[in-house]
Formats: structure tokens, C-alpha cells, sequence
């Protein structure tokens, strides 16, 4: 329920992507928050207002001259008490009006009576040729110098056949960006780097050794610092998650690949938060082929080679360079605030992050402890993108305070 309390204009504007537009009033509903639709003359020859009022469970708006409606100060009233202003779809004819200040239909007179604070956001949609034309790039650059936020559009195939940059970002995305634009933005301009999930250690190329970690905590710490403005690239392991919008997100199975795509990465990355949980082994007589069992009943011995600490690596290079500042990972099964303490100077770095208990793993929730060189702080159990954001807040004010980092 991130969008509880929160009211949202939901301005329709023509084109096919509308049909996304029904889905998308369902996720922000389902997210908590109160959806006012509005929607402009063409919008409704693509989706009906009934639709949009059934979904979205309140009276929709679509004319300035309807004399049935009670509210002829829609145009004013309707964004007073409103969070924000999503414009999805927003076709090209309605960003030129934006970017000229036209207000010829109730939407776009809404859209220029809104309270002067309040974020307008838009989600073009349209055919490639139309997105890419000079026209509509010229209004995209004015309405991003008057403050207004453009959400996408996506490349790839188009309702009209074409392929190429002007589809409508998915629901699902809007929602997620919708979201990040209520978070402060204590990262803007910042470059991060994360690892998340387990590793996958080959015993021969059908089998391996693993771990239980999901991904979560790592995946939420990347979308939560995305939310805050930065640059973000995440170096995954095995999981079945969803990158968060917006991440660039690298693949990798084994600690040598995670190790050598971070170390890859690593140079003008401005924080490196290891969150994911490398195998501490390899196994050194890994099989090119399957193995077959054996007819005497024998079975195979395995050998262990010790991987690469990452984080220790990154960290030894912090100290020449001075950057990225480093965040570690530590889920123990006892005595963590012990240990805790004592992996962080082991690894030298100056923040370390404990999760109490290791059945963490695969959860919604937690409860982590960070240690720094003044002690330790435990953020009480919430759902993995709370503490998420918490721990991006807490990072962000260690590295305002250093000046390699402005
Ligand atoms: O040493 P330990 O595995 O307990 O430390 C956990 C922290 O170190 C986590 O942040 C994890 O991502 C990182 N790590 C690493 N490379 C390894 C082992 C752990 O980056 N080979």
C-alpha cells in the first residue's frame, strides 16, 4: 500500500496504449491511492469512461460543458487536494499543447491550473516517426525545462506495426516510477553499484551448489536508491525477481563472474553495496561433463578452491582511491552483534549491515543492525524496501559528509 493517502489525477489522453491506462488506475488503486480519472474527447473513443469509473471507483471527468456535472470548477477544484498529476497515455498532440500552455479541453485546463508545486508527470505514447520528429522532441525538451516529468517511452513494437522508441512504459513500471517521484532524491547525480542474490557454483553443467537467498533485500536496495536519484547498476545472481525500473542490471552465476563483472564496473562508482551472498567456495574439480554414477557404488569426492572477496577488494582499492564508499552484508545464525562489529573492521569498511538471524533469507520482512565506527543503530523489522530506503538515507548522509563525494 505504498500510495495510501495519496490522490491521484489520472489524465487519459487518445491512443491505443489507453487500454494500459485500465490496468494502470488498477495498480494505483491497489496500491492504496484515491484515482480522480480525467479524460480528454479522444481518450474516450479508445476506452470508455465506465470502464475507468469501475476501476477507479469515482465519478470520471471527460467534458468542461457537461451540465450534469455539479462541478463546473472541475478544472480548479479536481488537482487542489491532489498529489500528483499522471498523464498516461499522453499522445503527442497533448504534450505540444503542454509545452505551448493550451488549454482548449478540460484536461489540458487542468493540467495548466494545477497548483504550481504540484508534480505533473506524463507517459508519452505514440508511433516512432511521430516521437522522434523534431516537433515533438522540441515540446519533450520544453516540458522537461518547465519541471514536468516524462516517463519513458519505451522502444519496441508498436500497436501500428513499426518497431522503436514511443510505446507506453508497462503499468507496472508507471507504478514504480509514480512511486520513486514522492522519494527524496538524497542520491541525484550518484553512481551505485550492487550485488544481490546467490551464487550458482557448477559441480559439473547440470548441477551445482547454491544458497537460499532470494534477491530481495538486494533488489530492494537497488530500486530504493534508483527512487533517490542515482545510477544504478546491479550485478545479479540467480533469482527469479523483476529488475527494478530503471536498473541496469548484469547477470552473473558464479563468484568469478560476479567478482570480475564488479570489478569491471567498479571504477567511478560513487558507493558499492554488497548485499549479495557469494559462495565462500568453488568447487575445483568441477566436471565438463555430467557425471555418471558409478557401477561399484563409489562416489565422488569433491575439492574446494576459497573465491574471491569481492567486497574485501573493493574495499583495498577504497583505500588508494578513497571511493566508493563501501556497504557490506553479514547474515549470521548467532551472536551477531559480536560478530557483527568484528567482520566490518575484518573487511575494512565503514559500514556493515547485520541481519538477526539467517532466516531472513527468501523473506518480505527484516531486521537489520548497522554497524559504523561510532557502534551500532537496529532498524526495527519492516518490509525489505523500508529498510531498504532507510539504509539509502543512512548512506547518503555518511557520504554529504565527504567531499570525494560531491
Ligand atoms: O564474509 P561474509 O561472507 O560473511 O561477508 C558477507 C559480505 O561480504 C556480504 O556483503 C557479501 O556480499 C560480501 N562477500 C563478497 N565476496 C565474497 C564473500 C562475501 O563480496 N566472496
Amino acid at each position: 500500500m505504498e500510495l495510501t493517502g495519496k490522490k491521484i489525477v489520472l489524465g487519459l489522453t487518445g491512443g491505443v496504449a489507453c487500454y494500459k491506462a485500465a490496468e494502470l488506475c488498477r495498480a494505483l488503486t491497489k496500491a492504496g491511492a484515491t484515482v480522480q480519472v480525467v479524460m480528454t474527447d479522444a481518450a474516450t473513443h479508445f476506452i470508455t469512461a465506465v470502464t475507468m469509473q469501475a476501476l477507479s471507483g469515482q465519478r470520471v471527468y471527460s467534458s468542461q460543458w457537461d451540465p450534469r456535472v455539479d462541478n463546473n470548477m472541475a478544472h480548479i477544484d479536481v488537482t487542489r487536494d491532489a498529489d500528483a498529476m499522471l498523464i498516461a497515455p499522453c499522445s503527442a498532440d497533448f504534450m505540444a499543447k503542454l509545452a505551448h500552455g493550451v488549454c482548449d479541453d478540460l484536461l489540458s485546463t487542468m493540467c495548466l491550473a494545477r497548483p504550481h508545486a504540484m508534480p505533473l508527470l506524463v507517459a508519452p505514447a505514440m508511433n516512432v516517426e511521430m516521437w522522434q520528429n523534431p516537433a515533438t522532441q522540441r515540446n519533450a525538451q520544453q516540458l522537461r525545462d518547465d519541471g514536468i516529468t516524462l516517463f519513458g517511452p519505451a522502444a519496441g513494437e508498436q500497436a501500428c506495426g513499426e518497431v522503436g522508441l514511443g510505446r507506453m512504459l508497462e503499468p507496472q513500471q508507471l507504478l514504480e516510477e509514480l512511486i520513486a517521484s514522492f522519494q527524496p532524491k538524497v542520491l541525484a547525480g550518484k553512481r551505485i553499484l550492487i550485488t544481490a542474490g546467490p551464487t550458482f557454483e557448477a559441480i559439473d553443467p547440470v548441477r551445482g551448489i547454491t544458497n537460499l537467498s532470494s534477491g530481495k533485500m538486494g533488489y530492494a536496495v537497488a530500486r530504493a536508491a534508483r527512487e533517490a536519484g542515482a545510477e544504478v547498476i546491479l550485478v545479479s545472481g540467480p533469482t527469479a525477481l523483476a529488475t527494478p525500473h530503471g536498473v541496469q542490471r548484469i547477470n552473473v552465476q558464479s563468484a568469478q563472474q560476479m567478482h570480475d563483472a564488479v570489478m569491471e564496473s567498479v571504477g567511478g562508482q560513487h558507493v558499492f553495496i554488497a548485499v549479495a551472498a557469494v559462495a565462500d567456495w568453488r568447487v575445483a574439480n568441477a566436471s565438463d561433463q555430467k557425471m555418471k554414477k558409478a557401477a561399484d557404488g563409489s562416489v565422488p569426492e569433491l575439492k574446494f578452491l576459497e573465491n574471491p572477496d569481492i567486497l574485501a577488494k573493493v574495499a583495498a582499492r577504497t583505500s588508494v582511491a578513497g571511493y566508493p564508499y563501501c556497504v557490506g552484508f553479514a547474515a549470521e545464525s548467532e551472536n551477531l552483534l559480536a560478530f557483527g562489529a568484528a567482520k566490518r573492521e575484518k573487511k575494512g569498511i565503514p559500514l556493515l549491515v547485520g541481519n538477526i538471524g539467517h532466516h531472513t533469507f527468501g523473506q518480505d520482512d527484516n531486521t537489520i543492525i548497522l554497524f559504523d565506527e561510532n557502534g551500532h543503530t537496529i532498524l526495527p523489522r519492516a518490509d525489505k524496501l523500508t529498510l531498504a530506503r532507510q539504509l539509502i538515507s543512512e548512506i547518503s548522509k555518511r557520504i554529504a559528509a565527504h567531499s570525494l563525494f560531491q
